[in-house]
């Protein structure tokens, strides 16, 4: 694939930069199926030429330009602690929020780690959908929380009517996740919006708007954000991983009112020092080429529409994306769908809903998802 290619050729131009050549070096370049032992996505994304790495919903187009060039430029002063403060100031100036909104993660599933530390107590509830994104029921229940899961209704959505019916005395912790991972489903914004308002009187209400960016602009519902930075018990999530393209990079962050910021804060080991300079330095490039997040959208899109029109004319179920995932029924395929698909080099995701199999795959490049598409014509049975 010429961008993993590129990719490859511009991680080692910038390793040597850094007077990394040992580094280099030491990367190991042979296919991972040659060794005969189970690859991983990620390290095939260091290693591997030939796959389709569709399996975690990353941004197959970046890092940004501007990004790639900043991030060799901060590699210079890794031996020096990073201030975080610019890249929280310009966050906040972007999101039109202000500096105490905001806390910063190591990638967004920091943040929803600490809002189960921060708020779910052992023996209280906390409400999900399923399926959805894991990583705060997982701290939820480590923590000795009980997760009510919700199933999506018949059009992969959020449940919402269901959800706030589940809540009662004992609920700390209300999760939504919109769109939705694994299905890219999308609630209307008025919906969520009275939900938020409705269930925050009685708990926290964690909205997951990572894949919010991926909305084109002339359909972009509005975000939660105006209404978390009053609310004290409303907190939204974001994340530079998926439309920004730095999800090996591990940035994401939290907007709430200041003091819920703080008890987030509170619940970090080292609250402020989570970012690396050198992702920092990708994070805030990033922020400033709007026209590589205008790109990478486009073709996402393109994309989906390659994966989605095939799946319409074979009448495969499917949900409707709004996110750089399409989550299709798999029964008219083979079963064990994912492994079948890695024989063939393509990772990604099974998964059940509606008591029935599906696949999560996340959108690569244009040409990745035509190829996608021919492997699954190869496999229909
Ligand atoms: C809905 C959702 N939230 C959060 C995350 C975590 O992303 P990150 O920690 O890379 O920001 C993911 C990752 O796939 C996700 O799908």
């Amino acid at each position: 694939m010429s961008n993993n290619l590129s990719r490859r050729k511009w991680l080692q131009s910038s390793l040597s930069l850094a007077g990394g050549a040992a580094l280099t070096a030491a990367l190991p370049l042979s296919p991972a199926s040659q060794t005969g032992c189970h690859a991983s996505p990620r390290e095939l994304t260091l290693k591997d030429e030939g796959w389709l790495l569709l399996g975690s919903n990353e941004n197959a187009y970046g890092p940004s330009p501007k990004a790639r060039e900043a991030m060799q430029e901060a590699v210079l002063r890794g031996n020096r602690y990073a201030d975080v403060k610019p890249l929280v100031a310009d966050i906040a100036a972007f999101r039109g929020v202000a500096a105490e909104n905001v806390v910063l993660g190591a990638g967004s599933a920091e943040i929803l780690g600490l809002s189960a530390l921060a708020f779910a107590k052992p023996g209280t509830d906390v409400i999900a959908a399923s399926p959805t994104f894991f990583v705060l029921q997982a701290m939820a229940r480590r923590i000795g929380a009980n997760v009510v899961e919700i199933s999506l209704d018949a059009d992969l959505r959020h449940d919402l009517a269901k959800m706030a019916s589940a809540i009662t005395a004992k609920t700390s912790v209300v999760y939504v996740c919109n769109p939705n991972n694994p299905t890219g489903t999308k609630l209307e914004a008025s919906q969520i919006r009275a939900f938020c308002e409705e269930v925050s009187k009685k708990a926290v209400v964690v909205v997951d708007e990572v894949y919010h960016d991926f909305l084109p602009d002339t359909q972009k519902d509005p975000s939660m954000i105006p209404l978390a930075m009053q609310n004290p018990n409303i907190v939204v999530v974001r994340s530079f991983s998926k439309l920004y393209g730095l999800a090996g990079m591990r940035v994401g962050y939290g907007i709430s009112h200041p003091d819920t910021v703080k008890k987030l804060q509170a619940m970090q080991a080292w609250s402020g020092n989570a970012i690396s300079q050198v992702s920092m330095a990708a994070a805030r490039a990033s922020l400033q080429d709007q026209a590589f997040v205008r790109m990478a959208n486009e073709k996402i899109a393109e994309g989906r529409e390659i994966v989605s029109s095939y799946l319409k004319s074979e009448n495969i179920f499917h949900a409707q994306s709004f996110a750089n995932v399409i989550y299709f029924e798999t029964a008219k395929f083979p079963k064990e769908f994912a492994k079948t698909m890695e024989a063939k080099k393509v990772i990604v995701r099974d998964g059940t809903a509606l008591g029935r199999p599906f696949c999560r795959v996340s959108m690569g490049t244009v040409e990745e998802m035509r190829q996608f598409v021919e492997v699954l014509k190869s496999l229909k049975v």
